[in-house]
């Protein structure tokens, strides 16, 4: 792998599994010091072990997002041990899949507060540094849900789709202190979020039919997107959603 972040430090939470997971290693991978933020601590020290093994540099920062006092020191934590921060990858969520009229207000907050509320936290928490210093990266991560109307996902699509929002108004605000704010917008990818839904055959076979490609994503084809949003070569993006979902959304 091209070490094009070499000397950069990164934040990504959700870190522990899945698609934070992918994306913690492909930072390491190309040279970041990465904070390995996220509820469950063992995952993340595993992780961190992981990364270290391979000779790069991690911390493991158990971390709910939804609580703001955590996420500042998440950050701070981050500066006093590695002497900086220069990208966040806001990647936690939370997904449930729940008709309207049953959804309990408890679990529409929870994904929401997840979602939305966690990104905006850590936007903010790391932000300072990014304005203070004149350089920053953020990525969300939103959802191919968010572009078309998902059954049983309101919560789900309304958080992710308030992400693309405030992906785009941060991009403009931020835009004059040379920081870039970007979101990729995956379609589906295999991980535990879709576990029980993958685990229905029939639903499956019919979502497969829904993708152009015949198949869902693997965490590690972020990747590449992931890498050229926060990298270097990305002074002048800022603002785009990059949908990765195998054309499904096209059609
Ligand atoms: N997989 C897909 O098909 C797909 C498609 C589109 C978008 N996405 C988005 O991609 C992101 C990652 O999802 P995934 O597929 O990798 O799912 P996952 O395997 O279920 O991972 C979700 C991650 O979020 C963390 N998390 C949940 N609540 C949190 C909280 N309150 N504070 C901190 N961390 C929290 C979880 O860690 P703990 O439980 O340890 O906190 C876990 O690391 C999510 O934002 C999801 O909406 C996924």
């Amino acid at each position: 792998m091209n070490r094009v972040l070499d000397g950069k430090v990164a934040v990504v939470t959700g870190a522990g599994r899945g698609l934070g997971k992918a994306m913690a290693l492909a930072l390491a991978d190309a040279g970041a010091s990465v904070t390995l933020a996220g509820r469950t601590a063992v995952h993340l020290e595993e992780l961190s072990t992981e990364i270290k093994a391979s000779n790069g540099e991690a911390l493991a920062c158990p971390t709910d997002v939804t609580d703001e006092a955590a996420v500042e020191r998440m950050v701070a934590a981050t500066v006093e041990t590695f002497g900086r921060v220069d990208i966040l990858v806001n990647n936690s969520g939370v997904l449930t899949t729940t008709p309207l009229l049953d959804q309990p207000a408890e679990d529409w907050d929870r994904i929401i507060d997840t979602n939305l509320r966690g990104t905006f936290l850590a936007t903010k928490a790391a932000g300072r540094h990014f304005v203070g210093q004149r350089s920053g990266k953020v990525l969300n991560v939103a959802s191919s849900f968010a572009l078309k109307g998902t059954p049983n996902h309101a919560a789900y699509c309304a958080s992710k789709a308030a992400v693309m929002a405030f992906t785009r108004s941060m991009a403009v605000e931020w835009a004059r202190h040379n920081v870039q704010v970007n979101a990729v917008a995956p379609g589906y990818f295999v991980t535990d979020i879709n576990a029980d839904l993958r685990a229905d055959e029939e639903f499956t076979g019919k979502v497969l039919k829904t993708i152009p490609a015949r198949r869902m994503g693997s965490p590690d084809e972020l990747a590449p997107w992931l890498l050229l949003l926060v990298g270097p070569q990305s002074e002048y993006t800022t603002g785009s959603i990059a949908v990765i979902d195998g054309g499904q959304s096209l059609q």
